[in-house]
């Protein structure tokens, strides 16, 4: 099926108007009906045009059908809402999401050799063009996590030498950089540390028509972190990228923005502290829609606060 029928945009056209008038799209991570729902319920509010984000393993998670169904089933505005592979591991995995009807694909070669990421990136975008899908590829390497508490601390900022050459072989629509920012909610030892701006400049120099995108970017409200510590959960020392921060670095090119974990954070908070208080509730419809509703409101204060995508549509 392709993305059209679905009345899904093309990811490239949101980001070039992102790019023209200075604000980003947000791209926000979903895995099941609940956080979809919030998601798109944060969009139609705010009238922002929003990037729908599925890694491979929420993929897996709710299985071709049941995403391919509630896409079919969601009701947003047409060429509001893009659907989006985040961090494709490699060509069959992007093929197998342009052929389900996602509008654009991340191919994250970013832990090869450039060679070899260079090759796989154009082979995508080779793929994808002949369905007007567009594709994001990666440049240097996030610190992140392993898993919830191993935090690696190998990273690379991206090269502002190489973009260009980069962008020019591989075809690709957008370009994710390195310049500080790491996945997960330990990001940070405190929230002052700042990103490296000084690189975003000379790769938007160089690459002036390419969007750029910021992974790892959540801001990790101290007031989630409250709640989940004060209602059971053990979170200390998890801080993020603070907003100045964020909204410089879209002042400097940046048209997308990847934010997972705050939603994250903001769900599972509003059920940590519903359980807590209706010890004998057991309806998850009650809690869940708790928390759906918190994460709306946090893509709300995202989009109108730090992305300025708001009435863009
Ligand atoms: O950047 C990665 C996202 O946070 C996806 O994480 O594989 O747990 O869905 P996930
Ligand atoms: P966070 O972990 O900072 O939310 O980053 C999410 C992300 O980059 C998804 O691709
Ligand atoms: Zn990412």
């Amino acid at each position: 099926m392709h993305y059209s029928n679905f009345g899904l945009s093309n990811t490239k056209r949101l980001l070039t108007c992102a790019l023209r008038d200075a604000y980003a799209v947000p791209a926000f991570n979903f895995y099941n009906m609940e956080t979809l729902n919030a998601i798109l319920n944060a969009a139609e509010i705010t009238q922002s045009p929003i990037i729908l984000a599925v890694s491979e393993s929420a993929l897996e998670y709710m299985g071709d059908d049941i995403l391919m169904g509630m896409i079919a089933g969601a009701k947003y505005k047409k060429n509001q809402i893009a659907l989006h592979l985040d961090h494709g591991h490699s060509f069959e995995s992007c093929k197998h999401a342009i052929n389900l009807g996602f509008s654009s694909v991340m191919f994250d070669g970013s832990a090869l050799p450039l060679a070899d990421n260079i090759k796989i990136s154009r082979r995508v975008a080779d793929y994808a063009h002949k369905f007007d899908v567009s594709v994001e590829t990666e440049l240097g390497v996030l610190s992140g996590f392993e898993d919830e508490n191993t935090q690696s601390e190998s990273h690379a900022y991206t090269d502002p030498d190489i973009v260009k050459n980069f962008i020019n072989l591989t075809k690709t629509d957008s370009l994710a950089i390195a310049i500080g920012t790491s996945h997960g909610a330990y990001k940070r030892k405190n929230n002052n540390e700042s990103l490296r701006f000084d690189i975003l400049k000379q790769i938007a120099k160089n690459i002036p028509n390419t969007p750029l995108v910021l992974h790892g970017a959540s801001t990790i409200p101290q007031k989630y972190i409250n709640t989940i510590n004060k209602f059971g959960g053990n979170m200390e020392n998890a801080y993020g990228i603070a907003p100045t921060q964020i909204r410089h670095a879209i002042s400097l090119h940046i048209a997308k923005v990847n934010f997972d974990s705050d939603l994250r954070l903001a769900f599972t908070g509003a059920v940590r502290e519903y359980l807590f208080k209706h010890k004998n509730d057991f309806n998850p419809r009650d809690y869940l829609s708790r928390a759906k509703n918190e994460m709306t409101k946090h893509c709300i204060d995202i989009i109108q606060n730090i992305m300025g995508s708001g009435f863009k549509i």
